[in-house]
């Protein structure tokens, strides 16, 4: 399994399509699979580690600018956020992912942490410059709550990170949209419509592409003011592109005409590299525009991506070629930091499931100048 797809969904939760007469699963439930979140805390476990190139580097360049406002797109479960810090720091955070419940329960796993006697400290219960009540619903404080934490404190016995009486408040602000400036989704939401009546993989291509064109102009902002963030992160995101939504749609695809045979799958390639590229390189395009559109003048965006892969079982190093791509992309639309950033190409290994990954470290900063 690629880095890339870590967070797939992953469970079909096939629906009838009378379009059709055929079994096929509406965007919306794609992702929104059921038992998502003992897969995320899963997630949580197993990944977290191999994200700690990324966690530094952000760490790293968080104290060397400390930013008061940042947004972390594609956040996920929070892995490579150093989530904790943000809030020490005072900073307004949003946090904006399309996978629900996802960013809850990265927030939620990172709450308790162990003071130097051992005992359970909250990580806003302990912070005097922050309501707490804003970030926990259920936060009450006495005369006689214990040191780090308070009324509610309920510790989760199989998991030393959590308090099982968090329940996130207004803050932070979490937003559960679309990083690609609404491309992917409306894609994804236009699959079903062109699939209907579809009696092959061809047709089923042709159709795609046509989608994936027609859906260039659509655009919705996330709700994040223009040029109000410091700091944007887009950690192992972009990467991700590649996956979703072209997964979606051949799974669909395949839901309705069944798996394409091997020699079908030779003829069809050259419309598989058109659809996959044209997703790639839209979702990019749209995510740089909501990145540069949201922006503070003197702002920077850490981004990190996949550029090299090997698989688990071995064998050679492969170009992540997409990825290539999106560079000459982000020259285009941002000037590059490079003494900004701590470990900037290639020595970082990303290990998981037994693959590695190359991954680049990029600060851009908005273009100078016409
Ligand atoms: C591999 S994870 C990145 C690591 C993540 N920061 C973490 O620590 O969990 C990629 C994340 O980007 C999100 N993502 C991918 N495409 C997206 C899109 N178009 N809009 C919003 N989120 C997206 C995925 O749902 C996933 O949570």
């Amino acid at each position: 399994m690629r880095l890339a797809g870590l967070y797939g969904p992953r469970v079909d939760a096939l629906i009838f399509s009378s379009a059709t007469g055929r079994m096929i699963t509406p965007w919306k439930d794609y992702l929104s699979p059921p038992g998502r979140a003992a897969l995320y805390r899963d997630c949580n476990r197993r990944c977290r580690s191999a994200f700690e190139n990324q966690r530094a580097a952000i760490a790293h360049i968080f104290e060397a600018r400390r930013p008061a406002a940042i947004a972390c797109l594609g956040a996920g479960i929070l892995n490579d956020i150093p989530y904790a810090r943000f809030i020490e720091a005072g900073a307004t955070v949003h946090l904006v992912d399309w996978l629900p419940d996802i960013v809850d329960l990265g927030i939620a796993s990172g709450v308790i942490r162990k003071s130097g006697v051992g005992a359970p400290e909250c990580l806003y219960c302990r912070l005097g410059h922050i309501d707490a009540e804003d970030y926990c619903c259920n936060y009450r404080r006495t005369e006689t709550s214990p040191a780090g934490v308070c009324d509610a404190f309920r510790p989760d016995p199989d998991a030393p990170g959590w308090c099982r009486a968090f329940g996130r408040g207004d803050l932070p602000h979490v937003h559960r949209q679309d990083v690609t400036g609404g491309y992917a989704e409306a894609f994804g939401a236009g699959v079903a419509d062109k699939l209907a009546g579809v009696t092959s993989w061809r047709q089923a291509f042709k159709r795609a592409i046509g989608l994936a064109n027609q859906v260039k102009g659509q655009r919705s902002r996330l709700a994040i003011p223009d040029r109000s963030i410091d700091l944007v992160v887009s950690s192992m995101v972009i990467s991700q592109f590649e996956h979703e939504p072209y997964d979606y749609f051949s799974k669909q695809a395949a839901a309705l005409l069944g798996a394409p045979t091997a020699q079908e799958e030779v003829r069809l390639r050259p419309a598989m590299e058109t659809l996959r590229k044209t997703l790639v390189q839209n979702q990019i395009a749209g995510h740089c525009d909501e990145i540069a559109r949201i922006l503070a003048p003197d702002g920077r965006c850490f981004l990190a991506f996949e550029v090299f892969h090997r698989a688990e079982d071995g064998g050679a190093w492969r170009l992540v070629e997409e990825m290539h791509g999106a560079v000459a992309a982000l020259d285009r639309r941002f000037d590059f930091d490079i003494d900004g950033c701590p470990d900037l190409v290639g020595d970082t290994c990303f290990r998981t499931n037994g693959g590695r990954s190359v991954v680049y470290h990029l600060l851009l900063a908005a273009k100078a100048g016409p």
